[in-house]
């Protein structure tokens, strides 16, 4: 297909295949150069399209799950077990027991594991590799960049209430328990190296208490990738190299990180058109066929980085335009625009850097889903056609 994509009908998302291969390859190289015995273990959560998790695959990507569903839609693509990554605490036992008995690196996270675990020994004479996801009140070490200051964070086994050394105790004395590794992953707001140092400070910490020589130390993902002005991979991994190296050894303990923004997030725009405007008495509203259910479903964005397509070359510039989205909710308004050039029916408004947590969050209100284009170069692609009321028809199973 010729790249004419600026006439294509809206909305869309296009994914720009080479910004893309620029964070795989940022990343790994980075990695290859700071801790070269590593795995990436994608987050699905992040961007579900089938599209990335297969292409992600074939870049020798793991994928990194938190429910019993996206470890099946792992397997469904094609991920074998033991190129899995399995955390949260809402797996279901099943999936669980098929995980450890098929070597996918399993991040327990809640008593109820520990008792599946138990159960599991029971049935068989095998022996079980495990992670620990750790909890401690990074918060504190961090402020302001993660929330929760007063009641603290969800996930994972406490450290400052020894909840973490009572749950290794224990599956130590079974004998048949081996434990491999520490999943650390915080989110946060700032997405900073501080956060980064603090993890692997953590890691270093839980080594010196237990003597254990983990043979893996998973820091999460939550990084910047692809965003001008902000940190870099090679920076993130310098800082995790420095506080590491204080108790491990590259050779002997492989670093995860799970990334998804920053693999997904910056090479995706969503494209959309102008429908309306019209003057009321206290602004300009502008309507556009897309909605902030699109690119912002959970609501926090107030401006985005986005371009303005237009045939117009002068434009009125209004005071105050509210971009409002297809729905027919009133508050799906997009961003105001203040002093900027009159949009018209026609135009097109593209949003960037809209991969992660937007596409997976899109709910079927009203409209379904739009297609997802693929620019390779010059050419462009479906890697994902508009779901059509025959496809809504099919979703779960019908009853007469
Ligand atoms: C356990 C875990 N790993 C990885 C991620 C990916 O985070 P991000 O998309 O910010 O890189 C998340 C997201 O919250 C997560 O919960």
């Amino acid at each position: 297909m010729l790249n004419n994509y600026r006439d294509f009908e809206t909305p869309y998302f296009i994914l720009d295949k080479v910004k893309l291969d620029n964070n795989i390859y940022g990343l790994t190289s980075s990695l290859d150069k700071f801790w070269p015995n590593y795995t990436i273990g994608y987050s699905f959560k992040t961007n579900t399209l089938p599209w990335l998790l297969k292409y992600l695959q074939k870049h020798q990507f793991y994928a990194e799950v938190v429910s019993a569903n996206e470890y099946n839609l792992a397997r469904a693509i094609g991920y074998p077990q033991n190129q899995i990554i399995y955390n949260g605490p809402v797996k279901n036992q099943k999936t669980f027991n098929d995980a450890l008995l098929n070597e996918t690196i399993v991040n327990m996270d809640s008593q109820v594991e520990i008792e599946w675990l138990l159960q599991l020994l029971e049935t068989t004479t095998r022996n079980f590799n495990v992670g620990l996801r750790v909890h401690f009140a990074i918060e504190d070490a961090c402020p302001d960049e993660i929330g929760y200051e007063e009641d603290g964070t969800r996930f994972g086994f406490s450290v400052e209430t020894g909840e973490l050394y009572r749950v290794i105790d224990r599956l130590l004395t079974t004998g048949r328990i081996n434990i491999a590794g520490l999943h650390l992953h915080s989110t946060s707001k700032t997405r900073s190296i501080k956060v980064y140092r603090e993890l692997a400070k953590m890691a270093c910490r839980i080594k010196e208490h237990t003597h254990i020589t983990f043979e893996y130390i998973d820091i999460g993902g939550g990084f910047f990738g692809g965003v001008p002005g902000k940190p870099a991979f090679d920076e993130y991994l310098t800082a995790i190299k420095q506080e590491l190296q204080k108790a491990y050894n590259v050779t002997e303990t492989k670093l995860i990180l799970e990334p998804g923004s920053a693999i997904i997030g910056s090479p995706v725009s969503f494209v959309s058109s102008v429908i309306d405007a019209k003057d009321t008495l206290k602004s300009r509203i502008v309507t556009i066929d897309g909605s902030r259910m699109n690119i912002d479903p959970i609501m926090r964005k107030k401006m985005y980085s986005f371009d303005v397509w237009t045939e117009e070359a002068v434009k009125k510039i209004i005071p105050k335009q509210i971009i409002c989205g297809f729905t027919c909710m009133d508050l799906d308004r997009l961003m105001v625009l203040k002093d900027h050039a009159a949009l018209a029916v026609g135009d097109r408004i593209v949003f960037n850097r809209v991969g992660s947590y937007t596409m997976s969050l899109n709910p079927l209100f009203i409209n379904l889903f739009p297609v997802v284009y693929i620019k390779e170069n010059n050419d462009i692609y479906a890697g994902r056609e508009a779901m059509k009321i025959s496809d809504y028809l099919q979703i779960g199973s019908l009853v007469d």
